[in-house]
């Protein structure tokens, strides 16, 4: 039997903390219309002191879980998108699954930066599809706070921190109505590794390290690749942009999502723009986005869903759901 991935239920988890623009602006040389005109962002969460990613994975994931009418009991595999782990070993997802009450299957990270919530859904959809597993656990949970350098205007207004996750269920491809992963297109490009990084890790420094990037560089790729992913994506399905009910970018800035969705000529309210009191989450940004755009009804079941992101590597990619 020919066996597919549907979205069983979803669930986000924010830090209490919020930090606005204005509070930046009190101690940085910069100021809440430059960050608004520039990025789209108003406000972002920060993580309490204390509060791990692993606490907002867990979080995001007993929502989702409960939103999926399941326990943890029930999955069988759970993959964590994240570039900001607890540890720099073992895999934050084991620490999940351990608190969850998973006592089967595998748990691992996936690193993509901000690409890796598509990433980790295409490596579960795979395993679903091949029968690997039955019922997965997909989270991008990020705490951005801990590695942004505090004194650099450029970087760290555009960063916050959160989790949202996924569940998905095996179902036959045959069943009515399509609702499944339709296809995840994933692509990387590592000679732009020096644009996005972060200059520490074990093996280079001992030192957790701090983000730096090349905003304008970064920022003209990421138009030229997402827009090719994306048509990459509905043609692989037969499908054109009139088909599309919901765009659902990766939320790193206000001009590439609009850029994006005049690309595809899709209407502003097509559009899912959480930016604005999310700042980029990276790996958690889809998945909060999709919990947003769930939660007051504009997502229903029957849609076409497309997904985008584009990060640190480069690494970037699309996902196509029926929802
Ligand atoms: N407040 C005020 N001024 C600022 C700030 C700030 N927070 N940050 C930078 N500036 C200044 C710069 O110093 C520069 O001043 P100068 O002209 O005197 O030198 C001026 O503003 C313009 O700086 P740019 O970096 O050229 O500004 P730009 O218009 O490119 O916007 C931004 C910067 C918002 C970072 C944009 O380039 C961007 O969004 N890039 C893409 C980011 C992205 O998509 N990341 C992908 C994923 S992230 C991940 O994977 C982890």
């Amino acid at each position: 039997m020919t066996l597919r991935s549907q979205v069983a239920g979803c669930g986000a988890y924010l830090p209490e903390r919020i930090v606005t623009n204005h509070e930046l602006a009190g101690r940085l040389d910069t100021s809440d219309e430059w960050i608004r005109q520039r990025t789209g962002i108003g406000e972002r969460r920060v993580a309490a002191p204390g509060e791990l990613t692993s606490d907002l994975a867990v979080r995001a994931a007993e929502r989702a879980l409960s939103n999926a009418g399941m326990k943890g009991s029930d999955l069988d595999l759970l993959v964590v998108a994240t570039a900001t782990p607890d540890n720099t070993f073992p895999a934050t997802a084991t620490k999940v699954q351990a608190r969850l009450g998973m006592r089967r299957g595998a748990a691992f990270d996936v690193q993509a930066v901000c690409a890796g919530f598509i990433f980790a859904l295409s490596v579960a959809d795979n395993a679903l599809r091949l029968g690997q597993a039955r019922t997965a656990l997909v989270v991008g949970a990020e705490t951005f706070s801990r590695i942004l350098d505090w004194a650099d205007r450029g970087t760290c207004v555009l960063f916050g921190d959160g989790a949202g996750a996924l569940v998905l269920r095996a179902v036959p491809a045959a069943a009515p109505g399509g609702r499944f992963i339709l296809s995840n297109h994933l692509h990387s490009d590592g000679r732009q590794y020096d644009i996005l990084y972060v200059d520490g890790g074990p093996s280079s420094t001992r030192c957790t390290g701090f983000l730096r990037m090349e905003g304008r560089e970064v920022f003209r790729l990421a138009i030229q690749h997402l827009s090719s992913v994306v048509d990459e994506a509905l043609a692989a399905n037969d499908l054109t942009a009139s088909d599309i009910d919901w765009l659902v970018p990766h939320q790193a800035n206000s001009r590439i999502i609009d850029g994006m969705g005049r690309k595809l000529g899709l209407s502003k309210d097509k559009v899912v723009v959480t930016i604005e009191r999310h700042a980029n989450t990276s790996a958690a940004s889809i998945p909060l986005a999709i919990q947003a755009a769930v939660e007051d009804g504009r997502i229903q079941p029957g849609h076409l869903v497309l997904m985008e992101a584009l990060g640190g590597g480069l690494s970037w990619g699309a996902s196509l759901v029926r929802w």
